[in-house]
């Protein structure tokens, strides 16, 4: 999915209920460092109103999307916004910040017990004293967990245009209980092969959530956000 940075900016572009929230539980905080900054949908309302951000993303194709919608900002917004390709479970920046954030349900890429300790184990130590780590987790969807097919009857490619067709497979796995989104995409006036993009996404229950936080050090609260299905969770790092 994140190889076609045009396609996610079609499909999630219009997601603005969310940035109150992020924009809210930073506030005052000067560095934030931001986890799958994507196309920067959250990270460049920050950078515009004068925080620094570090922004990582694995996708070389969503990192450069983002460099290209940079070059148009004022240079003082391009000072502000770092952008450093990495995995998330992985990377080590050596320094700390006020606020860690991961919007948009980024941790269910972390699929297994051990990428999520990972993932986590990275958020508390890129956390200064007294920083927070600010995140939102979707709500798994019985319908979607019992398994769906559907089409996309017709849209306009994003990039050149041309009328296309899509067909979706959502599949569930209990047991390791990620979620697996597969699209097809086929042009239909044009001459070219389809184009596939899959999203596998782990499906954390509410409790399951608080509990996970919890044992890697953190003391979350929960937070309403004007999106059906989220919960937004602002989390004090305890010191171990
Ligand atoms: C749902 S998008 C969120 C993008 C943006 N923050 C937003 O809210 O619209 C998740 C992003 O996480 C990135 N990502 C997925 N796995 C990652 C990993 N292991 N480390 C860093 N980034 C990752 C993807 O490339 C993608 O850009």
């Amino acid at each position: 999915m994140y190889r076609h940075p045009a396609f996610y900016r079609m499909l999630h572009h219009g997601r603005t209920e969310d940035l109150e929230f992020y924009l809210g539980a930073t506030e005052g905080r000067p560095r934030v460092l931001e986890y799958g900054v994507g196309n920067g949908r959250v990270a460049l309302p920050m950078a515009r109103r004068g925080q620094q951000v570090v922004g990582v993303d694995l996708s070389e194709d969503m990192l450069g999307s983002l460099r290209a919608d940079l070059a148009l900002e004022p240079p003082e917004v391009r000072e502000r916004l770092t952008l450093v390709h990495g995995d998330a479970r992985v990377l080590e920046l050596g320094e700390r910040f006020d606020a860690v954030t991961c919007p948009f349900n980024g941790i269910a890429h972390h699929h297994t017990l051990d990428e999520l300790a990972a993932f986590l184990e990275r958020v508390h130590q890129h956390l200064r004293p007294g920083g927070v780590f600010v995140l939102d987790v979707s709500l798994p969807e019985p319908p979607m967990l019992a398994g769906m097919a559907g089409e996309i009857p017709w849209y306009r490619d994003p990039v050149d245009g041309g009328v296309c067709r899509a067909s979706e497979l959502i599949e569930y796995d209990p047991l390791s209980q990620v979620l697996t989104i597969s699209t097809e995409s086929r042009a239909m006036e044009l001459e070219r092969e389809p184009v596939t993009m899959q999203l596998r996404l782990r499906q954390l229950f509410p409790q399951e959530t608080l509990l996970l936080l919890r044992h890697h050090g953190f003391e979350p609260r929960r937070r309403e956000l004007d999106l059906p299905g989220v919960i937004g969770y602002v989390c004090e790092a305890v010191a171990r």
